[in-house]
């Protein structure tokens, strides 16, 4: 005999009202909620007339991405998004997203995100080069602050290789140095972006005039074409993907390799374990892309830190038409919210959350572990598009940078390492860092 569906109930939630932004405050509320609440939280908010559910258990965050992800749109967050960098491909739906997706895909191939490479081991020999004479004096660095460049200085080559310097020589000082220099992302950024599309539109144009096409990013997106109708992108189309990959491309990364360096300055053995492993490139930095990407505990270090620190903490939904998640009836018009922090420091689907260990990533934990518990990048069609350009760039930063330089922590009094939860998880105060060269770097620290 079937039974009966049983009826939908709300999930538990707080009596109190809430408003919930990407911000310090819905942090620490959705740290407690979901301790005193469990894994699906209602909140209801005194000025959004849809509730809002917070959602960390992986089937549910399983039925919203993968199998109804066209029943969500983006959400709450994303019109500032939009603000800053127009209707790219990050803040689109349905088909206009789809035939984004479809023309953007290609130019993150394998096998070009391995031509990149290259010029990702050529920028990180250059910081090899400026650091060398630091770590020789022992002064101190802003780790933060260097992270930030070097993901934006990755990011700028691979979309306009050679044309950057060009760009970057402007009257009025380099236009895209307040991507890295200036964390703040108020209406000041979305008046030095437009800045920057004058800029992005005089190499859109030269290129469209000689029909030069190096390989880069730029490239790949002048050439793609809508596969039912042949067209290309329109400038204004161009020009909000260019900008989106700036953005998403360089504060991600960047946020990542922060953490990492931060987190294996803590960690001994940690380091000790991924000098043996990086000891086996051999010790130069002419080492193999399928050698580097072949490595394992290094990506294992990196998912680590993605786990404790996703850069993208927060992210948000809205339900088209209703759903539901498993129990509970999720109403047309809902918020989702999806908290990768929360859910990688879940306690039964991580134990010991706060402790870093590489070592989960690695052996049969991995294997039986829902995919869904580990989301930095999402999951599903909407996945981060850049995930494998990420971790090129950060294996090869650390491969090269790591058995060169010991970067120890030595913070100021008025700097403690704080979390500041923003649009990006970042570090409030800059990562202070001694740098010296590790007693038998390859080479003496200077990259060889
Ligand atoms: C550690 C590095 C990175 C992390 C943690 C990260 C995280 C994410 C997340 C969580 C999303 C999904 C957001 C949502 O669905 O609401 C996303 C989307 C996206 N990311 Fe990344 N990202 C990283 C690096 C990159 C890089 C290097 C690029 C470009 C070169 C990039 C480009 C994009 C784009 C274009 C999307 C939108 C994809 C779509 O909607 O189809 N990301 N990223």
């Amino acid at each position: 005999m079937t039974q009966p569906a049983p009826r939908a109930s709300r999930p538990p939630g707080p009596t109190a009202r809430y408003t919930l932004h990407p911000d310090a405050a819905t942090l620490a509320l959705l740290e407690r909620l979901v301790a005193e609440y469990g894994d699906t939280v209602l909140v209801e908010s005194d000025d959004r007339r849809d509730p809002s559910f917070v959602v960390t258990d992986p089937a549910h965050l399983r039925q919203v991405l993968v199998a109804n992800h066209t029943n969500y749109v983006k959400g709450v967050g994303f019109e500032r998004v939009k603000m800053l960098l127009g209707n790219g491909i990050i803040v689109s739906d349905g088909a206009e997203w789809r035939r984004q997706r479809t023309m953007i895909q290609p130019g993150f191939s394998r096998s070009n995100v391995a031509a990149h490479a290259e010029v990702i081991r050529a920028h990180t020999l250059e910081v090899a080069t400026q650091w060398a004479p630091l770590a020789a004096a022992g002064d101190t660095i802003d780790l933060t602050a260097a992270m930030s460049g070097f993901g934006l200085q990755v990011i700028l080559r691979a979309i306009f290789s050679s044309d950057l310097a060009r760009l970057e020589d402007q009257p009025g000082g380099n236009p895209f140095a307040f991507l890295a220099d200036d964390p703040t992302r108020d209406i000041r950024t979305v008046v030095r972006l437009r800045e920057l599309t004058r800029v992005i539109q005089s190499c859109i144009e030269r290129r469209r005039t000689t029909g030069d096409r190096p390989f880069d990013f730029l490239s790949a997106l002048m050439d793609a074409r809508d596969r039912k109708t042949g067209a290309g992108m329109s400038d204004k189309e161009l020009l909000d993907e260019v900008k989106t990959l700036i953005v998403a491309g360089h504060e991600t990364s960047a946020g990542t390799l922060n953490w990492a360096w931060y987190l294996l300055s803590q960690h001994p053995a940690a380091a000790e374990r991924l000098l043996a492993e990086l000891a086996t490139l051999g010790g130069g930095t002419g080492f193999g892309f399928e050698q580097l990407m072949a490595l394992r505990y290094l990506p294992a270090v990196l998912k680590e830190t993605l786990r404790l620190y996703p850069p993208v903490w927060l992210f948000s939904r809205r339900a088209v038409a209703e759903d539901r998640l498993g129990e509970y009836t999720v109403p047309a018009g809902a918020h989702v919210f999806i908290a990768p922090y929360l859910v990688h420091r879940r306690p039964h689907l991580w134990p010991e959350p706060g402790r870093f260990d590489p070592d989960r990533f690695l052996g049969p934990d991995a294997d039986q572990r829902d995919p869904l518990a580990f989301i930095p990048f999402s999951a599903g069609a909407r996945r981060c598009i850049g995930e494998y350009f990420s971790f090129v760039e950060m294996q090869m930063h650390l491969a090269i940078l790591f058995p060169r330089f010991r970067l120890e922590h030595a913070p100021l009094p008025a700097e403690p390492v704080e979390l500041d939860p923003a649009i990006n998880l970042r570090a409030r105060y800059g990562i202070r860092m001694r740098i010296t060269p590790r007693p038998g770097a390859p080479g003496g620290a200077a990259a060889t």
